[in-house]
């Protein structure tokens, strides 16, 4: 089951930032063994830096280390700071990932952005288990349309490439649906996450949406309708794709990739 994934970001950037963008070809292995590949990171340059061995960087350090006691619901955020220099972090697991795997990926997540971006008070990175999200602004709440790219599985559809992207659409309208219909559930795992499968005759389409658990039932809908706009563009034709935001997420394949 080995697929390689192709990294690409919608928006525009210049050859410099591509350039010093990490890996912008990945190949990965992906099964059902739960793997836990890197997927991207972002440094956010525009919201300054801190120096190393500062109180600063101590505080951050000891905000995701409190954020890693409350992974019950695979979901975390949490503030830290003096008031001028504030410093907020957001951490999500894909729904089916156990919580002693989303502390570790909470940590693995952190320990690599740490070195990508070393000194940046901005950061995001993305694993196929988990999102972490450092920043010194408030978006609590918000969908963030800045940061977004995607990824396809390498191989196509070689029949039927109109009705497979119909259905691929289609089955993931559902899983919005789904997602965004359990709004008096904000405890559980599953909240703003669904995931299902659809039988294409011989083929079987699996499929799964989810949107950080900090966002309302109604932007997670706004925010999963804006990633789907996305799908002809990222992964029309292709066997497998998803589109990243650290906001909201999807992810279609002709395999299992997650846990019912
Ligand atoms: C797990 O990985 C092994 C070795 O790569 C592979 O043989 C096996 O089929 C995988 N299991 C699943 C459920 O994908
Ligand atoms: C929905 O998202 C918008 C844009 O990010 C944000 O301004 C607004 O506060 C959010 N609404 C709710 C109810 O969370
Ligand atoms: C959506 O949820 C309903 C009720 O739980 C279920 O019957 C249906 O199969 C789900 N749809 C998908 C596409 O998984």
């Amino acid at each position: 089951m080995a697929s390689s994934f192709v990294l690409k970001r919608f928006v525009v950037v210049s050859i410099l930032a591509v350039m010093a963008m990490q890996l912008p070809l990945i190949n990965s292995v992906l099964s059902l063994n739960q793997t836990n590949a890197y997927l991207h990171h972002v440094c956010l340059n525009g919201e300054g830096t801190f120096k190393s061995g500062s109180i600063y960087e101590r505080e951050v350090k000891g905000l995701i280390d409190h954020l890693s006691t409350y992974l019950d619901y695979g979901f975390a955020n949490g503030a830290a700071g003096d008031g001028t220099d504030d410093i907020y972090a957001k951490f999500q697991c894909r729904a089916d990932i156990s919580t002693s795997n989303c502390r570790a990926c909470l940590f693995t997540a952190f320990s690599r952005i740490r070195k990508q971006c070393p000194n940046n008070k901005g950061r995001i990175i993305w694993y196929d288990n988990c999102l972490l999200d450092i920043s010194s602004i408030y978006t609590y709440g918000k969908i963030d349309y800045q940061h977004n790219f995607y990824l396809y599985n390498a191989k196509d559809v070689k029949s039927g490439t109109k009705s497979f992207n119909k259905n691929t659409r289609d089955l993931l309208s559902k899983l919005k649906e789904n997602a965004t219909s359990k709004k008096e559930l904000p405890y559980r795992r599953d909240y703003l996450y669904a995931a299902g499968e659809e039988s294409l005759g011989t083929m079987k389409l699996h499929a799964m949406v989810q949107c950080t658990k900090d966002l309302s039932a109604k932007n997670c809908s706004v925010c999963l309708d804006w990633i789907m706009a996305k799908l002809p563009k990222c992964c029309n034709d292709k066997q497998g794709g998803r589109v990243l935001t650290p906001s909201c997420n999807f992810r279609y394949e002709l395999y299992p990739f997650v846990k019912t």
